[in-house]
Parts: C-alpha cells; structure tokens; sequence
C-alpha cells in the first residue's frame, strides 16, 4: 500500500498543519478509533474502580490485601510441622548434632538472654530473664520451654520465633538449651523470676519420691 492509497482509502485527505519546525511538518489526523476506544475504556474503568475500592470499600487495597494474606501465612506456619512431643525434645538435647546447630541458633537468643544464659553481663541485665535457674514464668518442662520459644510471649520483647526462624530451629534451639542451658545455675545471673518447674500431668504421682496419699488432689482422672 502506498501513502495516496490510505488517504484515499480513508476517505479523508491527510491535512498539512501550516507550522514547521526545522524543516518538520505534521499532519492534523483524528487518533484512530482503536485507541479512542482504549482511552474511553480506561475512564470508565476507573470509575468502577474508585467506586469500588475507595467509595463502597468492597475491595481489599493492596496493603490491606497483604496483610490479610500475611495473617493467613502467619496462622499457617504456626501450625506447620511445630508438634514435638517432651520426650523427642530430650532426645534430641542428648544428639549432639542437633545440639551444635542449636548452639548457632543460640546466639540470637544471647542478646538478650547471655551466652551463658544468665541474662546478666558484666553485672548488667540483660532483657530477657536467666534460663540457668530452677524459677520459670512459663513453666520449664522441655514442652513448656518449646511453646514459649515457638509462640512468644505477648506485651514482651520475647518473639514468637516459629515467624522467624521455623519450627525446626526452634526445636534445635530448645535442645541446646536443654543440654546446656537449663539447670546449670549460672554465677551472677539474673535473680530468679518465677517458679519451680512443675512435674508434667502425667508423672503427678507417678514418680517414686512423692509418699502414699500425697498425690495432689483432683488428678485422679
Ligand atoms: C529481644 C530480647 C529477647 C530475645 C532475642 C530472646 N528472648 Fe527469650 N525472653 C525475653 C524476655 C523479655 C522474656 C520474659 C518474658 C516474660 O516476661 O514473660 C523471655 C523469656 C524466655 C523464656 C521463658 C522463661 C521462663 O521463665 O518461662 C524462654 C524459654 C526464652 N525466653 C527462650 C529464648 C530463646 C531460646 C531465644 C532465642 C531463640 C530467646 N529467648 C530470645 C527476651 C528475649
């Protein structure tokens, strides 16, 4: 096709504009009707959009759309693979694997906690509380531990780790803790916060210290 068969085509002559600029010149063309009609679909589209996502709200915005879906992801991976029961906890305490790859686990915990698990630096406390001693706000049955490392504790500056690091981590660095953590009643940490470990529901009574007819009451079922 050559330049006079579109214009004939057309049924238009293509009009010159009488400016020029450096020897340039330009036709006065309509824009074709392909692109008019893009444009006029984008207008109308836009006003469905702001009806519905900033007049009648019926829409998540972006942000609000992450979140939820960071909520949903959240709730998920705390449910993902975190079932562990106390006594493959102490297994893995007692592998000295999983002990080393909790130790390296560890030192995100030691910022707060100390390396020696003291809570306590050169006679400064730390933020978090000793893990040496026999006194526990969340109780220190290796399940207990596990849950307040996995969930955190809300209002604290203790994070609920399964968010950061995973599940696994979390079992590997309570396994460290057990190993060489827990019971070593560190010099010059932290005072005590809490109470004495609880013995698990199933061992009440069970154990051989307790004399006949102490068991405490009401764990009869
Ligand atoms: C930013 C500081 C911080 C970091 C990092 C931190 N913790 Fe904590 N942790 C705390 C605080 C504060 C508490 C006390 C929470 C409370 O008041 O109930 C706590 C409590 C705990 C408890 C409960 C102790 C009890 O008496 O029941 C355990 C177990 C624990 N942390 C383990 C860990 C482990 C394991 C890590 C590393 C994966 C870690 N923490 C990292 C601040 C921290």
């Amino acid at each position: 096709m050559t330049d006079t068969d579109q214009n004939a085509g057309g049924g238009y002559a293509d009009e010159l504009r009488d400016h020029q600029f450096d020897g340039i010149q330009e036709f006065d063309n309509h824009l074709p009707n392909w692109w008019l009609w893009t444009f006029y679909g984008a207008c109308i589209f836009s006003l469905f959009y702001w009806l519905h996502f900033h007049v009648v709200g019926s829409g998540a915005l972006p942000l609000a759309q992450y979140e939820q879906e960071k909520q949903e992801w959240d709730e998920k991976l705390a449910q993902l693979d975190t079932a562990v029961s106390a006594d493959e906890l102490v297994a893995m305490s007692k592998d000295p694997e999983v002990v080393a790859a909790g130790a390296v686990t560890w030192l995100t915990c030691a910022g707060c906690h100390a390396q020696d698990g003291g809570a306590r630096i050169a006679g400064a406390d730390l933020p978090g509380v000793n893990l040496t001693d026999d006194a526990w706000l969340h109780g220190g049955r290796p399940e207990q531990i596990y849950q307040t490392v996995l969930n955190g504790v809300d209002g604290t500056a203790m994070q609920a780790f399964v968010k950061t690091i995973g599940a696994r981590k979390v079992q590997e660095v309570v396994a460290y803790m057990l190993a060489k953590v827990k019971g070593t009643n560190v010099e010059g940490g932290k005072p005590p916060q809490g109470v004495p470990e609880e013995p698990a529901p199933g061992d009440a009574g069970a154990g051989g210290e307790q004399a006949p007819g102490t068991a405490p009451s009401g764990s009869g079922n």
